[in-house]
């Protein structure tokens, strides 16, 4: 979500005249864009900031802005322990910043705006989006949260839940389809309960809406909370097109006691059975989830009860957690805190245990042929074990289910024969445990689009 509204607020800046600066030093203005989701992600975004005082006293004209989910949660105790921030902006400011910039300039003031609105906010559409050459992008669907879970600073930060019109989601990735973007992936907290405040459409006929979109290849979407997850999503992934074989469905635990206190309102049966069903819609369907461990009270039993739901389960992959103490967040007052030595423990016992199973999914694959979005490529040669050495250029592209393959293609040796955006078969050669390696079946590279030049058809 950050990485989008980074997006947003380099889009709202560029009729005020700013451009991506090629480093830090060279830039007249710098944005912070903050997390707040666990203690470590704060205090990276405070020492950052930290760095910045050089800066600013070699450059005083330099205008330092601090926005997201902290500078939300702290608002005015940003601008008065940290002189050297000009404005300090929250997680529905962003399209104010360009007043707030202009008076900055004007009267070199400093600005604290942490309003919340009960308004969706929207962005000026027509502008060119700022990252270019991007074949995948991220679509904001709704904001906020209103779920409540016992141990998360979102609902707290970014609001409650509303979602943005259909037509204007739309609007928005087709602009992106016709400066290149490929594939999307939707973004709600709960994407779920799209809609259905505001009397909307409903998620999955948004995902009709988005499908029928010409010149988009792919569709992805984060996060569907388990508890409301509906047998009309579940089988979109048998009907809709150009929906990835991919879900992520946090589970946070394998235990029903800390699921009740964490307020999932969901049990490990439930969860257990949602999975039944997508696998039996969609058989060859990647599950991803995230895993907090050492919630306070979370017992020896209850740490095992998850091992034995990610077993049963077998994710492809997994996001794991130490729990963090979150200010604004009710679990933060729970007692029987775990100490961080077991905690650090029971994170490296599921790693592990994740790994085997990572592994496993990745090596099934070889032998097969999978369709592929490429996405980029590095210039680096050779395999990605370093064995063997090739000329030309290592593409890297994803599956549909979401899974990294690196390939060299001889008959792209240079990156005028562009393979960007372009869905092409790789046949999986090896698997590592984080990346697939592949060789292309009956590729035909495209010519490099010159910038700037509109797309024909022949
Ligand atoms: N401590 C640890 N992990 C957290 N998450 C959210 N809040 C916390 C917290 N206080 C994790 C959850 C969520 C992911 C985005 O971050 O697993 O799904
Ligand atoms: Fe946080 Fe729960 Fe909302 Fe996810 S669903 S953002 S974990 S409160």
């Amino acid at each position: 979500m950050n990485v989008y509204d980074s997006e947003q607020i380099a889009k709202v800046l560029t009729p005020l005249g700013y451009e991506i600066s090629p480093t830090i030093e060279a830039a007249d203005l710098i944005m912070v864009n903050t997390c707040a989701i666990r203690e470590k992600a704060e205090q990276k975004a405070f020492s950052f900031l930290g760095r910045l005082t050089a800066l600013k006293r070699r450059k005083p004209g330099l205008i330092i802005c601090v926005g997201g989910c902290v500078a939300q949660q702290e608002g005015r105790m940003i601008i008065e322990r940290v002189p050297q921030v000009d404005l300090v902006f929250g997680t529905q400011a962003i399209n104010r910043l360009p007043e707030h910039i202009r008076n900055i300039s004007l009267k070199r003031c400093r600005i604290t705006d942490v309003e919340m609105t009960r308004e969706i906010m929207e962005f000026p559409s027509g502008i060119k989006p700022v990252v270019d050459d991007n074949i995948t992008r991220f679509v904001t669907i709704m904001r906020g949260c209103d779920n409540y879970c016992t141990y998360c600073v979102v609902p707290h930060v970014r609001g409650p839940e509303i979602s943005r019109r259909p037509e204007n989601i739309i609007n928005e990735i087709r602009e992106l389809v016709e400066a290149g973007v490929k594939e999307v992936t939707l973004l709600g907290q709960n994407v779920n309960s799209y809609g259905m405040k505001e009397g909307l459409c409903s998620f999955p006929e948004l995902l009709k809406l988005v499908n029928e979109i010409e010149g988009l290849s792919r569709i992805r979407f984060t996060t569907s909370h388990p508890k409301d997850l509906s047998e009309e999503l579940i089988s979109a992934f048998a009907g809709i097109e150009k929906l990835c074989s991919h879900i992520h469905l946090p589970v946070q635990s394998g235990s029903d006691t800390i699921l009740k206190r964490m307020n999932r309102k969901y049990t490990r049966e439930l969860y257990l059975e949602k999975i039944e069903r997508l696998r039996k819609i969609s058989p060859d369907i990647a599950i991803t989830s995230d895993i907090i461990v050492g919630f306070p009270g979370e017992t020896e039993d209850d740490f095992r009860a998850t091992l034995d739901l990610v077993k049963e389960v077998e994710f492809d992959s997994l996001f794991t957690f130490g729990y963090s103490d979150r200010k604004n967040a009710p679990a933060a007052r729970f007692s029987e805190k775990v100490p961080d030595d077991k905690k650090n423990e029971r994170l490296q016992e599921l790693l592990e245990l994740q790994e085997y199973y990572t592994v496993k999914k990745n090596r099934a694959l070889v032998g097969s042929t999978e369709p592929i979005l490429v996405e980029g490529f590095s210039k680096k040669q050779g395999t990605e074990d370093g064995q063997e050495r090739f000329a030309g250029i290592r593409w890297t592209g994803r599956t549909s289910t979401n899974k990294i393959v690196n390939f060299i293609d001889a008959k792209t040796p240079t990156d005028d024969d562009n393979l960007m955006g372009n869905r092409i078969d790789v046949m999986i050669e090896k698997a590592f445990s984080h990346s697939l390696w592949g060789r292309p079946v009956n590729v035909k590279p495209m010519p490099l689009r010159v910038k700037g030049e509109e797309s024909y058809a022949a």
